[in-house]
């Protein structure tokens, strides 16, 4: 027995497990709004900040020195303050940092320890629609502020041809589109064209329409329960899938159904979690949220559909070529990349 290495591990786990309690105590900011009453980054002592909020000034106390400590927060003669960058990514909902929707996303694998463990001792199986509520309003919360900031920007751009059609109008599918956040934001970009999102999850579709309706794009963008491999429509312009893909139990058939929706000249857009092809070469602080949410997440759902192939969202730009191929698409590349996302175009 090593002891130095037992010392460095007990590190690990004692910051890991102060993670996993902070991811607690970002809810509770987040859900009571401490990190907006801090975003100006002024320093507040537990008392000003209770005047502020109304919230218990002993409390306080207790939750922003435990800030203090895990370096989200500078403390000084009783003082705390929330550094610009830390508002960034706790504070303002709007910017592309933003991650507390993360920590809802983390919150539901907790609700949902027990449907897992039963999982794992049967067939595998955890549908989607069976998680707590909050992990699909974490998921939109998460994934909404990386698609505000690429999708339109980047993401599109960098497909081949595809931006003059969604500008002179064209139609598209959102396939598991979830709470329809890219939707929405495509629709509110190309105003010519036409957003058909669909999801095999009838209360993501509800929130889905509501979104558009809130968004004031529910004349171009509708949303309809459907499976990936049987939606309507033989004629889109684009599909997408947003990091929903990886998620199916048989991505082949839905690439194959892809296809076939597909004009000639059409063009998949898929965003995937970043993730290259083998496990050694994913061994980094993404691969490793990736692989603990996939088997919470992905990788259950996936085995609760037919064919069951389980991709995992580890799945990398190799496994994915593999599946377009198989479904009988001849292009297949990568467009661009962000830390967190893989985004690839096939083409018939
Ligand atoms: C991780 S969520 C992503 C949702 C959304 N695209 C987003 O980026 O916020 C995966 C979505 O895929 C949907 N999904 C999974 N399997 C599906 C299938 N076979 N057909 C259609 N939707 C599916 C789920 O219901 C869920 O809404």
């Amino acid at each position: 027995m090593d002891e130095a290495k037992l010392n460095d591990f007990m590190g690990k786990l004692v910051s890991d497990m102060g993670a996993a309690a902070m991811l607690a105590n970002i809810i509770v900011g987040e859900e009571l709004g401490l990190y907006r009453a801090m975003a100006d980054s002024q320093p507040v002592s537990p008392e000003a900040l209770a005047g502020k909020t109304g919230c218990n000034a002993r409390l306080l106390r207790e939750w922003l020195s435990a800030h203090a400590a895990s370096g989200y927060m500078e403390h000084q003669d009783g003082q705390f303050r929330l550094p610009e960058e830390q508002a960034l990514a706790l504070a303002i909902e709007d910017s592309p940092v933003y991650v507390a929707g993360g920590a809802v996303v983390v919150a539901s694998l907790f609700h949902d320890k027990d449907k897992l463990v039963a999982a794992m001792r049967g067939n595998g199986a955890l549908a989607w629609g069976d998680h707590h509520p909050c992990m699909f309003s974490g998921t939109e919360r998460f994934f909404r502020p990386g698609y505000r900031a690429h999708l339109v920007a980047e993401w599109l751009p960098a497909l081949e041809g595809v931006v003059p059609k969604l500008t002179a109008g064209a139609k598209v599918a959102d396939v598991g589109c979830g709470h329809g956040a890219s939707t929405v934001i495509m629709a509110q970009a190309f105003p010519d064209s036409r957003f058909e999102g669909f999801d095999c999850h009838a209360p993501s579709i509800d929130t889905a329409t509501q979104r558009a309706q809130e968004a004031g794009v529910d004349e171009r963008a509708h949303f309809a329960q459907f499976t990936a491999k049987d939606y309507p429509g033989r004629d889109y312009d684009l599909i997408c899938y947003f990091d929903c893909l990886h998620d199916m139990g048989d991505p082949v058939g839905a690439a194959r159904h892809a296809l076939q929706a597909l004009k000639p000249d059409g063009s998949v857009l898929l965003v995937e979690p970043f993730a290259n092809d083998t496990l050694d070469q994913n061994m980094t602080p993404v691969g490793r949220l990736f692989y603990a949410a996939s088997t919470f997440i992905c990788t259950p759902n996936s085995l609760s559909q037919e064919v069951g192939l389980g991709l995992g969202a580890q799945a990398g730009e190799g496994r994915l070529r593999e599946v377009f191929k198989q479904a009988g698409f001849s292009r297949f590349r990568r467009a661009t990349e962000t830390p967190f996302n893989l985004i690839l175009e096939a083409r018939p």
